[in-house]
């Protein structure tokens, strides 16, 4: 009782203190030593967590990158971090250094569940033997369900029309669309696994959203539990040296002078190298299919008294919108 009062107390606070700071010494000596890129002066034991808006990440690394140029360093608690931003950097980490970046850190949920290489997918695991054959095996197995051919095309048209049809019953009114986006984009897949679909309303369906969009929340809070290495791609979208008006919608950018499609190396959003989307022709043929569908069935407006919706991304794995509302009313045919 007699340690807890007064100047026993004290001496204790001071005892803790020194010794947290001589433990902070000793990993910023191993900061030093190692002669990590550029970045702010971490804070004792937080790093640099409270230099980092982490509701506005994009922004943040942003202005950091700004600061410290394309690569730099963040501490999270006492892990250093590397952040890779813009076009260049990206690529040389990505592409060519590809063989050396193209591992992931060890998941901490997997080793306590016991899952073994085998077991771990493909995005989470680490770069070896069972990646390979993991990557292979869904690369052909997908294919073998009609990616990249017409077969697919078909079902990913039908669910286009039933995503239309998820809007028309909506018609005039303010929506939130991201939960019709969602069944439809998971119906592509039990299409391609079950070879059938489900309506808009089947709790199957709805538990499947939900497991999906649960998961993606989970993978999002362990990448950074091992990250060492993190590849801004964002920065890349938004490159300044690279995009005419990089932080507008501008069609332009991917048209030349005749008016004709031209592929640019910037726009990556499923990444590159090794490690790159492996669902990528099927994500793109979603996006064609459902864009063209809804945009020659509706015209899209801001809802009266809502706020446009941002630009800002919600940071997680992938980036996705910050919640808005649009209207979508029925084109008169011919307009
Ligand atoms: C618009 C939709 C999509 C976007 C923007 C996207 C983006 C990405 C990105 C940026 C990565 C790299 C992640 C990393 O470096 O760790 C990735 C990996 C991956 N994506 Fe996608 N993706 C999309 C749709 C899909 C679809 C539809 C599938 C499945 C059919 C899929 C399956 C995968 C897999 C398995 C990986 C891990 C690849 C590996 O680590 O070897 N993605 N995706």
């Amino acid at each position: 009782m007699e340690l807890l009062n007064g100047t026993g107390l004290w001496s204790m606070a001071i005892f803790t203190v020194i010794f947290i700071l001589l433990v902070d010494l000793m990993h910023r000596r191993h900061r030093w030593t190692s002669r990590y890129p550029p970045g702010p002066v971490p804070w004792p034991v937080l790093g640099n967590l409270l230099q980092v808006d982490l509701s506005n990440m994009p922004y943040s690394l942003y202005k950091l990158q700004h600061r410290y140029g394309d690569v730099f360093s963040l501490q999270k608690g006492w892990k250093p971090m590397v952040i890779v931003n813009r076009l260049k950097a990206v690529q040389e980490v990505l592409v060519t250094h590809g063989e050396d970046t193209a591992d992931r850190p060890p998941v901490p949920i997997f080793k306590c569940l016991g899952v073994k290489p085998r077991s771990q997918g493909v995005i989470l695991a680490s770069y070896g033997p069972e990646w390979r054959e993991q990557r292979r095996f869904s690369v052909s197995t997908l294919r073998t369900f009609g990616m990249g051919k017409k077969s697919l095309e078909e079902w990913v048209t039908k669910e286009a029309g039933h995503l239309c049809d998820a809007f028309t019953a909506q018609a005039g009114q303010s929506i939130n669309p991201k939960a019709m986006l969602n069944k439809a984009l998971c119906n592509v897949i039990a299409s391609l696994i079950f070879a059938r679909r489900f309506e808009y309303e089947d709790p199957y369906l709805i538990r499947m959203v939900k497991l999906v969009e649960e998961s993606l929340t989970e993978v999002s809070g362990f990448i950074p539990e091992g990250t060492t290495l993190i590849i801004n791609l964002s920065s890349v979208l938004k490159d300044e040296t690279v995009w005419e008006k990089p932080h507008r919608f501008h069609p332009e950018h991917f048209l030349d002078a005749q008016g004709n499609f031209v592929k640019h190396e910037a726009f990556m959003p499923f990444s590159a190298g090794r490690r790159a989307c492996l669902g990528e022709p099927l994500a793109r043929m979603e996006l064609f299919l459902f864009f063209t569908c809804l945009l020659q069935r509706f015209s899209f407006s801001v809802p009266v008294g809502q706020p446009r919706p941002s630009t800002h991304g919600f940071f997680a794995f992938p980036v996705a919108p910050l919640p808005y509302q649009l209207c979508a009313v029925v084109r008169e045919q011919g307009l």
